[in-house]
């Protein structure tokens, strides 16, 4: 096993100590993610009882192959943990996601979870988020007009993302554009702008969404938490 692996793999242990018997628990997407729902299926088979719900299509196979029933969004009332990994965390615990495309669901998931346990490895730990090109997604009308848009109004190079000859297309039927804006200085005042873009449906910046940090290290992990930090907004 890589060294990564090694920390991704300690980070998920720790996230998964946050669930209890009975709880509601969103299940994010990623490797990192992925460790954690194996872990998860694991308890369950040991009979914990949770309902869980998912942040992505590839979440839900991964779950229900390791015996996980996922339920209906729709039907749940609250969201007790949810975990999730990240593509960069900075220093003020402020998040890009979307390397996988979903940060759509994951951000829903995030916004309404009691407690986001997000699970990391040291690498994506930086002073301040934008090396990661920054996700969002958008509706495919109009992607084109988008992606110059932000080119223009940013000054930075801006590519819509595709897997093989065609475009990638998101669980929600939208496409991702991934934009290098190399150093985001000011991650809410990015968020507003984008989000105010037509078409723009939503980005992979996570603020003030972080209430358990749970950096993977060599032999155990830091854990790191915000809950007495993060607004509630
Ligand atoms: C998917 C995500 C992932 O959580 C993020 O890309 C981190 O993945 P990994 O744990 O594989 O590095 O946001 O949309």
């Amino acid at each position: 096993m890589s060294q990564s692996d090694i920390h991704k793999k300690n980070a998920a242990s720790r996230a998964v100590e946050f669930i209890r018997d009975g709880m509601t628990v969103g299940l994010g997407s990623g490797s990192t993610a992925h460790l954690a729902v194996q872990m998860i299926a694991q308890k369950v088979d040991d009979g914990l009882n949770i309902q869980a719900v998912s942040s992505s299509k590839e979440t839900t196979q991964l779950a229900e192959e390791r015996g996980i029933k996922i339920s209906d969004y729709q039907i749940i009332d609250h969201l007790d943990v949810n975990i999730d990994g990240a593509d960069e965390v900075d220093n003020h615990y402020n998040l890009i996601k979307g390397g996988g495309g979903a940060l759509l669901r994951e951000k829903i998931n995030a916004r309404f979870a009691h407690t986001n346990v997000i699970v990391v490895d040291p690498t994506k730990m930086v002073q301040q988020l934008g090396h990661f090109p920054l996700p969002v997604e958008v509706n495919p009308f109009g992607h084109q007009q988008l992606k110059r848009f932000i080119e223009q109004q940013y000054g930075i190079n801006a590519f819509i993302r595709s897997r093989g000859d065609e475009y990638f297309i998101t669980d929600n039927g939208n496409y991702i554009i991934d934009c290098n804006f190399t150093i985001i200085d000011n991650p809410q005042q990015l968020e507003n702008e984008l989000l105010g873009i037509p078409g723009l449906i939503e980005t992979g910046l996570f603020i003030n969404l972080t209430h358990i940090l749970v950096i993977g290290q060599e032999a155990d992990a830091t854990v790191i938490d915000l809950r007495s930090k993060v607004k509630p907004s």
